[in-house]
Formats: structure tokens, C-alpha cells, sequence
């Protein structure tokens, strides 16, 4: 079964969407295979976020994932790492579609709620990250 790493950031946990999220995961019929609430150290956000290093919205990413508890899960099911992003919407809260977790939530592009995996390499990267 497809595994993917899913992490709700700060903003959808001070706002109380916690629930809301999860929901959908499960309605979709995905499984929370693993999951913990913590605060993620700078170390472990540094290797998550390796590909952004250097990039102009790195630094203000890195405070934004430390400024409060975020819930990482491992999520699984059939297709589960495109089911999410297509849950989850673009990052660009003006072409993130109607109905999806941004779409309907987000109205900024670095706070966007939810982190997903891209593709399988990230996941086994991500989860190995998060996980180990
Ligand atoms: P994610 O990795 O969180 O699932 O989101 P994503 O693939 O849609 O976005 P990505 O390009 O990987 O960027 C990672 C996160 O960095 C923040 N960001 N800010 N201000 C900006 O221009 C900007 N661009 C990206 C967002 O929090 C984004 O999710
Ligand atoms: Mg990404």
C-alpha cells in the first residue's frame, strides 16, 4: 500500500482544523497508518526541507514550522500520495481550486495549513525524516 508523509503546520493547528483535516483523509478512505504531535527542531526541518534551501521564502518557511506544534502522519492507501495533493489544492492560494483543504482554508502562499509528500521518493525520504 502507498505510503505519503503529511504534516499540519502550525496555522492549521492554532486554527482548529485539526479535525476537520483528518476527516477528510478518512472519508477519502485513507488510513492514519502513524502519527505524533510535536515541535518540530530546526535540524529535522532543515533536512524536510532541503530542496528550498537558499530559496527567497526559506527562512520565513523555517520560522513559520517552528512557531508552534505541528502533527505529522504517515498516511496510507491506494494512489495516497497524488490523492493528497489533489485533497490539499495548489500552493498558490489564487489557484488553489474550490473544495480542496487550501482552496477553501488558505489565503496565503506560506501559510497553506498542510505539507504532503510529492512523490515516492519524498515520501520514503520524509517519512525516514520524521519517522525513524
Ligand atoms: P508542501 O511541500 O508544504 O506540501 O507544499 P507544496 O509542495 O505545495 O509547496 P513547495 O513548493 O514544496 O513549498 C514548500 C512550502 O514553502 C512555503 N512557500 N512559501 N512565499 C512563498 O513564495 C512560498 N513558496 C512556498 C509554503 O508553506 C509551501 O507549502
Ligand atoms: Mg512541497
Amino acid at each position: 500500500m502507498e505510503k505519503t508523509l503529511v504534516i499540519i503546520k502550525p496555522d492549521g493547528i492554532e486554527r482548529g482544523l485539526m479535525g476537520e483535516i483528518i476527516s477528510r483523509y478518512e472519508k477519502k478512505g485513507l488510513k492514519i497508518a502513524d502519527c505524533k504531535m510535536i515541535e518540530a527542531d530546526k535540524e529535522t526541518l532543515k533536512r524536510h526541507y532541503v530542496e528550498h534551501k537558499g530559496k527567497s521564502f526559506y527562512e520565513d518557511l523555517i520560522i513559520y514550522m517552528t512557531r508552534g506544534k505541528v502533527f505529522v502522519m504517515i498516511i496510507e492507501g491506494s494512489n495516497a500520495i497524488q490523492i493528497i495533493r489533489k485533497l490539499h489544492g495548489k500552493t498558490n492560494p489564487l489557484e488553489a481550486e474550490v473544495g480542496t483543504i487550501r482552496g477553501e482554508f488558505a489565503n496565503s502562499v506560506t501559510e497553506n495549513i498542510v505539507h504532503a509528500s510529492d512523490s515516492k521518493d519524498s515520501a520514503e525520504r520524509e517519512i525516514s525524516i520524521w519517522f525513524s
